[in-house]
């Protein structure tokens, strides 16, 4: 994928307005970004994201999430275009296991004054079906046993849990939007994310 192509331009019912998603990118400008939305986070986000709670960013942490291939390593930011001064929304992104190319650690950050307002499940979404495409299976990742937000927004997407080494360990299948379809019970959040993926593939598919 081209990180530099256009980015999407999406209505987003519960934020009641348009969003901007696009790869992060090597620029100046996204690395003020960034390093601003990190500093903006409070230090349990800072936690949750980056089990860390330095007070910036490091310049390597920087450098890796403006430099994603955009196939091994996937980094999206969901913009306000009317809000120029707002560094971002969220970001989402992830990485293909070395050890096992059918599976990737998932990460994601949603602004605090952002957060239930579905943003954290369109990103989501948005990675899912970008990962698909690239013969990814399933999706990974670590939550601190403390972060109540997470567990109960993983809980609703249906993943699978274990306790690793004091962390919460979960794993999810990247099912298509068919296979949720055909889910007798589904958990929650999968037909959202199913209807978000179904008007995400066109925009997506000529860029990958
Ligand atoms: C976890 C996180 C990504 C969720 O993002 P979000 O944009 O707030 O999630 P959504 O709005 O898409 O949530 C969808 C549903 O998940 C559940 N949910 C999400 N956050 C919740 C919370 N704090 N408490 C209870 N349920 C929650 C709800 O059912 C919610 O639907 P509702 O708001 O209609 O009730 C966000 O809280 C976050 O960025 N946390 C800090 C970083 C982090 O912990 N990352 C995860 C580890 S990588």
């Amino acid at each position: 994928m081209n990180p530099h192509l256009p980015a999407i331009t999406l209505h987003v019912p519960k934020l009641a307005r348009q969003v901007v998603l696009r790869p992060l990118e090597n620029s100046l400008e996204d690395r003020h970004r960034v390093s601003t939305a990190y500093c903006a986070l409070p230090e349990s986000a800072r936690m949750n994201r980056f089990w860390s709670n330095n007070a910036s960013l490091s310049e390597k942490m920087i450098d890796r999430l403006l430099n994603a291939d955009q196939h091994d390593h996937v980094v999206w930011a969901m913009l306000d275009p009317q809000d120029p001064a707002q560094p971002g929304i969220g970001a989402a992104s992830y990485w293909r296991d070395p050890s096992d190319q059918t599976t990737a650690e998932f990460s994601i950050t949603v602004g605090e004054r952002f957060q239930r307002h579905g943003v954290g499940t369109l990103l989501l979404a948005l990675l899912w079906l970008i990962a698909r495409q690239h013969k990814i299976e399933s999706f990974f990742g670590h939550v601190r046993t403390d972060n109540r937000p997470a567990l109960r927004w993983f809980g609703k997407i249906g993943v699978e849990s274990t306790v690793q080494s004091g962390d919460i360990h979960i794993i999810w299948p990247l099912r298509s939007p068919e296979e949720i379809d055909a889910l007798i019970h589904p958990p929650a959040l999968l037909p959202q994310i199913a209807d978000w993926q179904r008007q995400l593939a066109p925009l997506i598919e000529t860029r990958v």
